[in-house]
């Protein structure tokens, strides 16, 4: 027998991962549940399936897994209630909005053996594996540089962004994410920096529409971290692995969004993709497919909440860099926010 699952939160990409939980190998139903009634009558509709008139409803509407994709502020909140009750868990990135929820969640997941999956999909990507496999073949040298682009077409709506946390923690997060998973390094520093000359809510929000970061690698490597809400010709998502001995790239395909100038140059040829449903559709999906899996206690969790608070960190350390112009080092921000934990609880 299958799995019943629950959906919390059905915009843009919980609406989208319930489309694909469906009918997917392994699931029996879904129960879906939004804190907009109207938006959750919709996609029970739409998708014919049972609807809960809150989170606390569905928990208790007997659930084998629940599936968050919630405003990022009300992850550590939700994460916590599923583990609570021992329902496994699949969040999407990132684990929080702030450095200090990601952590009070993980605490409560670490005082629990209830399995949680956060939503990092590049690691199920096909050409990120097979550049994560290059790295372990020891095919490219060692690396000097990483680049990773994450380029967004349009902005999501300024309500969103003022809940995302900021472009580093919201957006470049999957960055910092491939950029640790792929080298197997973990960062040491970061230089942040961020520009507004989009809508000026961004700016009034607290946040920048175009940012970038290098970041230090333990292991020597340099990486180079691009994002913006601005990518009028498409959603473009690559990242460039260079080593002394070769070189690789994932996303470098023909629906890259970017127009050659070249005079007789025919690539790329395809048309741009339009957005991260296109892009990563298919790691969309083998990421759900895995957690399944997860659910049904046939793999542990491949993205675990403290694998994904590493991040987390990279984040945290790229927004006090973006605000204060200088470099800023992961031990650093660990300090600084364990230290104000312990001020606060003493
Ligand atoms: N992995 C990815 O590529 C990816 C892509 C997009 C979004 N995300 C993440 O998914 C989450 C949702 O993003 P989105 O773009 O779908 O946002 P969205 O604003 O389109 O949708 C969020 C939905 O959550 C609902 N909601 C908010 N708080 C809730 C709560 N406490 N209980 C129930 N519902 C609640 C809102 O009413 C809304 O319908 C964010 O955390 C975002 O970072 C991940």
């Amino acid at each position: 027998m299958g799995a019943r699952i629950g959906v919390i939160g059905l915009g843009r990409i919980g609406s989208y991962h319930a489309r694909n939980l469906l009918g997917m190998d392994g699931v029996d139903t879904l129960i879906v549940t939004d804190a907009d009634p109207s938006r959750t009558s919709d996609v029970s509709t739409e998708l014919d399936v049972p609807a809960a008139p809150n989170p606390d409803a569905l928990f208790e509407s007997g659930v084998d897994a629940v599936l968050i994709a919630a405003s990022s502020g009300s992850h550590a909140e939700l994460i916590e209630a599923a583990v609570d009750r021992g329902i496994p868990t699949f969040c999407e990135k990132p684990v929080a909005d702030s450095i200090e929820s990601s952590l009070r969640a993980l605490r409560a997941v670490e005082q629990t053996a209830v399995p949680v999956q956060i939503g990092f999909q590049r690691r199920f990507d096909p050409g990120l594996i097979s550049a994560y496999n290059a790295v372990r073949a020891g095919d490219l040298g060692w690396l000097h540089t990483l680049r990773s682009t994450t380029l967004d077409p349009a902005p999501p709506p300024v309500s969103y962004i003022a809940r995302s946390g900021g472009i580093f923690r919201d957006c470049a997060i999957h960055d910092f994410d491939i950029i640790r998973w792929v080298s197997g390094q973990e960062v040491t520093s970061v230089f942040a920096t961020g520009a507004n000359q989009g809508d000026p809510a961004i700016a009034e929000a607290g946040d920048v529409d175009t940012g970038a970061a290098v970041l230090t690698l333990d292991g020597g490597t340099l990486a180079v971290v691009s994002t913006t809400r601005y990518n009028a010709r498409g959603y473009d998502s690559r990242l460039e692995v260079l080593g002394s001995a070769d070189s690789v790239v994932a996303g470098l395909d023909e629906q890259l969004p970017l127009r050659s100038v070249d005079p007789g140059a025919q690539f790329p040829s395809g048309v741009p993709h339009s957005f991260f449903m296109d892009r990563f559709a298919a790691a969309y999906r083998a990421e759900l497919e895995a957690f399944v899996d997860v659910v049904a206690g046939r793999r542990t969790s491949p993205c675990t909440p403290a694998d994904a608070v590493e991040s987390a960190w990279i984040a945290e350390a790229a927004a006090l860099s973006l605000h204060g112009g200088r470099s800023v080092t992961i031990a650093e921000v660990k300090e600084l926010v364990l230290q104000t934990e312990k001020e606060a609880s003493s």
